[in-house]
C-alpha cells in the first residue's frame, strides 16, 4: 500500500481513540485520494458513516477528529468540508522528503511485498502446426506484463506455455503428410509453419469428407499417443518446425517463457479421470465419462456435461487442464495460478475450475484466475484478418509496425534535418514499433474489444508508446544539454518543491506503488499505462512551464533531480510493460 495512506490511516486511528475512545480503535477511516484536486490529496468520509453510532452530526465529528489528529509533519491543517468530510493536503516539505528520500534507491522506494506466493501464470500458449494469431499476440503480451509485475513486487512467478502439442489435430496432419510430403516427418527443417499450416488445412478437409482417411487419421492418434517410435519422432518434428517460429516472435517481444505443453500432462490423465471416479463425481453418458456441471445448462435446462474421457477413449483439452491444475498445486507448490485467454474461454475455466473444487483438489490457500480478453478489431470492427481472409501471421503483424515506424522516423529526421546511423534508425524502429504494439494492447482495458490501427498506436501525441518514450528522451536530453551527470549530483542536492506543476509531478511519481499493488492485484495492465500517460503529462506541464537548466541555485539542482526521477518511473513503469526506453529518438 501506499506509505502516505499508512501513515495519515495510523494517526487517524490513533485521533478516534482519543477523541472517542477505546471502542473506536480500528475503525476504517475510509480514506481516498481526493476526486478533485481542489480539495486537497485525500479524504475521509467516516465522519458520515460514524454519526448514527455516536449519535452526533456529521461535522462535529469531524471537527472532533481534526483537533485530535495529530499529522502536522505530512498534512497542512485538515479541513472539514460540506456534510462533514475531512480533507487532506499534504505538504510540500513532505513531499520533498518522500522523494529525496527514494531518489538514489533502484526500486524507487517501492517495498517488496509481504505476503509472498508462488505465482503460475499461463499464457501466450499457441498450438503447434496452427499460426500464431493475434489472440495469442494478446495473450503474450498482457501475460509477460503479469509476470513481469508480480515479480517485481517480489513473487516467484513461473511462466509456462501450455502449447497444444497433442491431441487428435496431430493424426489428421501426420496421416495427411504420410500421403502428400513424407519428408516432413523424417526431416528437419523440410518445411516451414506457413506450410505446415496449409498441410493442416488441407488435412483437415480431407478428414471432414472422407470416410476412410478419418479411420487412419485415428489408428495415428492411437498409434501416437502408444509411443510408435516413426509417429513419436514425426510429432517431435512437427513441434520442432513451430516451436522455431514462436521463438522468432518472442524474440522479437523479448518475452520469456517456460514451455510445458499439454503433452507434458499426458501420463496424468488417467489419474484424474480415476480420482473424480472414486469421488463419486463422473457419469457414463454414451460412452463418455462426464461430470454434470452445477449452474451450467443447456437449453432445456438441464445440467450440461464436462466431459473428462471421450467414448473413444481419449481424453480432451479440459481433462489436460485437470492434470495440469493438479500438478501445478502439487508439484510446483502455486499459490495463485494465472490463466490469459480470449474471453471465448470464460466457460472452459469456470467448469474444469468447478470440477477441480468439488473434487477436493483446490487447497483454500490456492487462487485460480482467469484472465480474459476481448478481440482485436480491424477498422470496421470484424476480427482482425488478412486482406484474403486468413489469419494475420504475426511476424508480418509486427514487421509492419517496424517498417511502419521506420518511415515515421526517417520522415522526421529529413524534416529536422539530421542525419543518423543505419544502426541507430534500425534500433530506434524497432524499439518504437515493437513497443507501440504492446502499448496500443495493454493500454485497453484488456476485457474490451479493440481497433487494431497502425496509425494511432505509431502516433506521437495521445495516449501512445512514442508519447511516452518521447517524455524519457526528451529528460535525458536535459542533461544532455546541460551536461550534466545525475550520478554526480552529490548527496547535498536536494529536491524543493514551490511550483504548483511542480507539485503535481511530486504527488503522481509517489502513487506509483499504489498503482503497481492495484495491477498486482486486478491484473488490470491499462492501469499501469494510465499512470504512466498521466505521468508524462503532469511532466511535461511541468517542462512546459519552468526552466530547468537557465533556472539559479539550489531550484536547478532541484528540477534536474525532478526530472531525473521522472526519468527513472518511467523506465521502471515502462519496463514491467516489457517496453525498453531509447535515450534519443
Ligand atoms: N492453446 C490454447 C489456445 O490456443 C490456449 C491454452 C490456454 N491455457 C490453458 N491452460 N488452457 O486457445
Amino acid at each position: 500500500m501506499n506509505p502516505t495512506l499508512e501513515k495519515l490511516k495510523t494517526k487517524f486511528d490513533q485521533a478516534l481513540i482519543a477523541a472517542f475512545g477505546s471502542d473506536f480503535a480500528g475503525v476504517d477511516p475510509m480514506l481516498v485520494s481526493a476526486s478533485n484536486p481542489k480539495f486537497g490529496d485525500y479524504q475521509s468520509n467516516s465522519a458520515l458513516s460514524l454519526s448514527k453510532q455516536l449519535g452526533l452530526p456529521p461535522r462535529a465529528i469531524a471537527e472532533k477528529i481534526v483537533q485530535y489528529i495529530d499529522i502536522t509533519d505530512i498534512c497542512e491543517p485538515p479541513v472539514v468540508a460540506g456534510p462533514g468530510f475531512i480533507n487532506f493536503t499534504l505538504k510540500p516539505s513532505y513531499l520533498e522528503a518522500q522523494l529525496n528520500a527514494i531518489q538514489a534507491d533502484p526500486r524507487l522506494g517501492i517495498a517488496q511485498t509481504k505476503s509472498h506466493q508462488r505465482a503460475v501464470v499461463d499464457f501466450s500458449s499457441p498450438n503447434i502446426a496452427k499460426e500464431m494469431h493475434v489472440g495469442h499476440l494478446r495473450s503474450t503480451i498482457i501475460g509477460d506484463c503479469i509476470a513481469r509485475t508480480l515479480e517485481f513486487q517480489g513473487h516467484d512467478v513461473l511462466r509456462l506455455n501450455h502449447v497444444g502439442d497433442w491431441g487428435t489435430q496431430f493424426g489428421m496432419l501426420i496421416a495427411y503428410l504420410r500421403e502428400v510430403c513424407p519428408e516432413a516427418l523424417t526431416t528437419a527443417n523440410a518445411v516451414d509453419l506457413g506450410d505446415l499450416v496449409s498441410f493442416y488445412r488441407k488435412a483437415k478437409q480431407r478428414f471432414d469428407e472422407d470416410e476412410q482417411f478419418q479411420e487412419i487419421a485415428r489408428q495415428e492418434v492411437v498409434k501416437l499417443q502408444a509411443g510408435a517410435e516413426d509417429s513419436r519422432r514425426a510429432w517431435l518434428l512437427l513441434c520442432e518446425q513451430s516451436r522455431r517460429e514462436f521463438q522468432v516472435i518472442y524474440e522479437l517481444l523479448d518475452v520469456k517463457l517456460i514451455e510445458r505443453g499439454e503433452s507434458f500432462y499426458n501420463p496424468l490423465l488417467p489419474a484424474v479421470v480415476e480420482d473424480l471416479d472414486k469421488q463419486g463425481l463422473v457419469v457414463e453418458d454414451a460412452g463418455a465419462k462426464c461430470v454434470f456441471l452445477e449452474g451450467f445448462t443447456n437449453k432445456a435446462g438441464d445440467p450440461l456435461p464436462l466431459i473428462v474421457k471421450k467414448s473413444d477413449g481419449g481424453y480432451n483439452y479440459a481433462t489436460t487442464d485437470l492434470a495440469a491444475l493438479r500438478y501445478r498445486i502439487q508439484q510446483d507448490g502455486a499459490d495463485r495460478i494465472i490463466y490469459v485467454t480470449d474471453t471465448g474461454q470464460t466457460n472452459h475455466f469456470a467448469q474444469f475450475f468447478q470440477v477441480a473444487r468439488r473434487a477436493g483438489w483446490i487447497p483454500d490457500n490456492v487462487e485460480l484466475v482467469h484472465v480474459p480478453f476481448g478481440l482485436v478489431q480491424d477498422s470496421d470492427g470484424k476480427k482482425l484478418k488478412t486482406r484474403s481472409g486468413e489469419t494475420v501471421r504475426l511476424k508480418d503483424l509486427l514487421d509492419e509496425a517496424i517498417d511502419r515506424s521506420r518511415a515515421d522516423l526517417e520522415a522526421r529526421l529529413k524534416e529536422e534535418g539530421r542525419s543518423e546511423t543505419e544502426e541507430f534508425i534500425a534500433h530506434v524502429a524497432k524499439v518504437v514499433g515493437i513497443s507501440a504494439v504492446k502499448y496500443a494492447d495493454l493500454s485497453q482495458n484488456r476485457t474490451s474489444n479493440y481497433i487494431f490501427s497502425y496509425d494511432k498506436m505509431l502516433a506521437l501525441q495521445g495516449n501512445t508508446a512514442p508519447y511516452l518514450i518521447y517524455a524519457y528522451v526528451r529528460i535525458q536530453g536535459i542533461s544532455r544539454k546541460g551536461d550534466i551527470n545525475l550520478e554526480k549530483l552529490g548527496t547535498n542536492a536536494k529536491i524543493l518543491l514551490h511550483e504548483e506543476e511542480e507539485l503535481v509531478l511530486a504527488k503522481h511519481l509517489l502513487q506509483l506503488s499504489e498503482i503497481l499493488s492495484n495491477v498486482e492485484q486486478d491484473l488490470l495492465p491499462n492501469r499501469l499505462c494510465e499512470y504512466l500517460y498521466e505521468l508524462s503529462k503532469k511532466f511535461n506541464q511541468f517542462y512546459d512551464k519552468w526552466e530547468v537548466l537557465k533556472s539559479q541555485e539550489p531550484v536547478r539542482t532541484s528540477r534536474l533531480i525532478l526530472c531525473d526521477l521522472t526519468a527513472k518511473t518511467l523506465k521502471l513503469g515502462l519496463s514491467l510493460l516489457g517496453i525498453q526506453v531509447l535515450e534519443r529518438m
